[in-house]
């Protein structure tokens, strides 16, 4: 796999940033790509692409795109957290960009979350 460059990096934000849009825009879904160091070496960055070619494909509007850092668990990479409203929060691991489009298309279009792939289910924050 090619390293990636700074500029790799800003181009990725660059192409991504067109797609993404807030919840406060009247997103009924969040996903989230973790591309730390740890899941682009993974390949978080197919596992995006195919996420923006399913919503792309599929005339998609209200549902957000984002990127975080690492999210703690290298050796499962790539991960994706899927956010929909009113439902608690999913995390996936060991992804593929098959896997992300099985998600798309049962989760985030359907509300049904992909049990087989997902490590957790809920927020680990308290309330
Ligand atoms: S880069 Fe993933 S846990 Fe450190």
């Amino acid at each position: 796999m090619p390293r990636l460059t700074v500029d790799d990096l800003k181009k990725i934000k660059e192409d991504y940033k067109a797609m993404l849009t807030l919840r406060e825009g009247g997103s009924r879904a969040k996903v989230t790509i973790h591309m730390g160091t740890c899941g682009i070496a993974a390949g978080a960055r197919k596992v995006m692409e195919a996420l923006l070619d399913e919503l792309a494909k599929n005339g998609v509007k209200d549902v957000a795109v984002t990127t975080s850092g690492c999210a703690g668990f290298c050796s499962k990479e790539p991960m994706a957290t899927v956010e929909m409203l009113n439902q608690p929060p999913v995390k996936y691991i060991a992804l593929t960009e098959e896997k992300m489009r099985k998600i798309f298309d049962e989760h985030v279009m359907k509300g049904q979350p992909v049990q087989e792939y997902a490590l957790a289910m809920g927020c680990e924050t308290s309330y």
